[in-house]
């Protein structure tokens, strides 16, 4: 079966063209992060205009990439949601009209599940169930993932995502959007130790998080370092980057680790945009191996927002046997 997956939550269009047999067959993808750059954000109507912009080429040029005509495709699948509404809602009328003008099946995807799954679109691909660390920039989950279908959470966030804890003290730094990269370039010519910066919920016993204490700290160690004379030093700024991430690190690292050791599991997933974090990779990777166990994260450029993570998850759920392929016709919503 070939689906076409189509992502639009957020910043990103992504298109993508999986076999259930052969796996991914070809994906494109249109970040918007420049268009956004100069609002230090994502302006959430300047992003539905540009996905209807982006979508029918980039899905044009997957065809293309995988040799494929519309006539070849057996169901579509879509991000349902969660994310903008009126982004979504370009996803998922672009799918369903492909799937009504050919009577196909179209298969709504939990944006989520999408980051969940894909890890296993490389090899070594992790066997059921494991952990997975689920840290973008609107989530931070902790999941037993047992199989397709078969999540329990865990832990999440109380407050801030991580995503958004970099987002945020990036942008107290003056760094730009996404702060995640900003903050973590700076932070290569920081040294962590020197503000002490708290780690917040690491010994709270459960599995939930919590940042915005973590971004008050780095507010207030920034105006302090402001009102000094002469201003907050480049080498402060990146002193406290490097501590901003050394904690956020820290927290991940520490509450997976005994997500680990509570469920008894040695495998770990982690997806979601903070999963290019080199430093978060670099430390689950060492921890995972002190205990015989193994880490896996999706390629790099599938970490962040892509359409071959929800054609994947399509057909992971068409192959369970959990996607309904009883055609189309139906109404369809998207869950914001
Ligand atoms: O998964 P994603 O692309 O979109 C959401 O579904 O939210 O995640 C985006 C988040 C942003 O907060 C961004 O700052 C963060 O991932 N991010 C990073 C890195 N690359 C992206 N955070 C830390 N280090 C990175 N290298
Ligand atoms: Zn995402």
């Amino acid at each position: 079966m070939i689906i076409l997956g189509f992502e639009s939550s957020c910043d990103e269009t992504g298109v993508a063209a999986v076999s259930t047999q052969r796996g991914l067959l070809a994906h494109a993808l249109h970040s918007q992060i420049a268009m956004h750059q100069e609002y230090g954000g994502v302006v959430p109507e300047l992003a539905s205009r540009d996905h209807i912009r982006r979508v029918l080429p980039l899905a044009a040029e997957v065809l293309r990439k995988a040799g494929l005509s519309f006539a070849d495709l057996d169901a579509v699948a879509y991000t349902a949601g969660p994310g903008l509404a009126g982004a979504l809602l370009v996803g998922a009328s672009v799918a369903q009209a492909f799937a009504w003008a050919r009577g196909l099946p179209a298969i709504p995807i939990h944006h989520l599940e999408g980051h969940l799954l894909s890890p296993l679109l490389s090899e070594p691909r992790p066997e059921f169930p494991f952990i997975a660390l689920l840290v973008s920039g609107g989530h931070t989950q902790l999941m037993r993932v047992g199989g397709v279908g078969d999540y329990e959470l865990l832990g999440e966030t109380l407050d801030d995502a991580a995503g958004e804890a970099f987002d945020k003290t990036a942008k107290l730094l003056g760094l730009g959007y996404p702060g995640g990269p900003a903050l973590s370039r700076l932070a290569e010519q920081g040294d962590p130790a020197r503000y002490k910066l708290p780690r917040p919920m690491l010994h709270s016993g459960d599995l939930d998080f919590s940042f915005s204490g973590l971004k008050t700290a780095v507010l207030t160690r920034s105006k302090s370092l402001q009102a000094e004379p002469g201003g907050m030093s480049e080498q402060a700024r990146a002193d406290l980057a490097a501590g901003t991430e050394a904690a956020i690190v820290d927290v991940l690292a520490g509450k997976a680790l005994a997500a680990l050791k509570q469920t008894g599991l040695n495998r770990l997933v982690v997806a979601g945009g903070v999963g290019a974090n080199r430093h978060l990779r670099r430390r689950l990777e060492q921890a995972l191996q002190a205990r015989g166990g193994r880490v896996y994260f999706p390629p790099l450029e599938l970490c962040t927002d892509n359409g071959a993570m929800i054609a994947f998850a399509a057909a992971l759920r068409v192959q369970a046997g959990l996607a309904d392929l009883s055609g189309t016709g139906h109404a369809f919503t998207v869950h914001p």
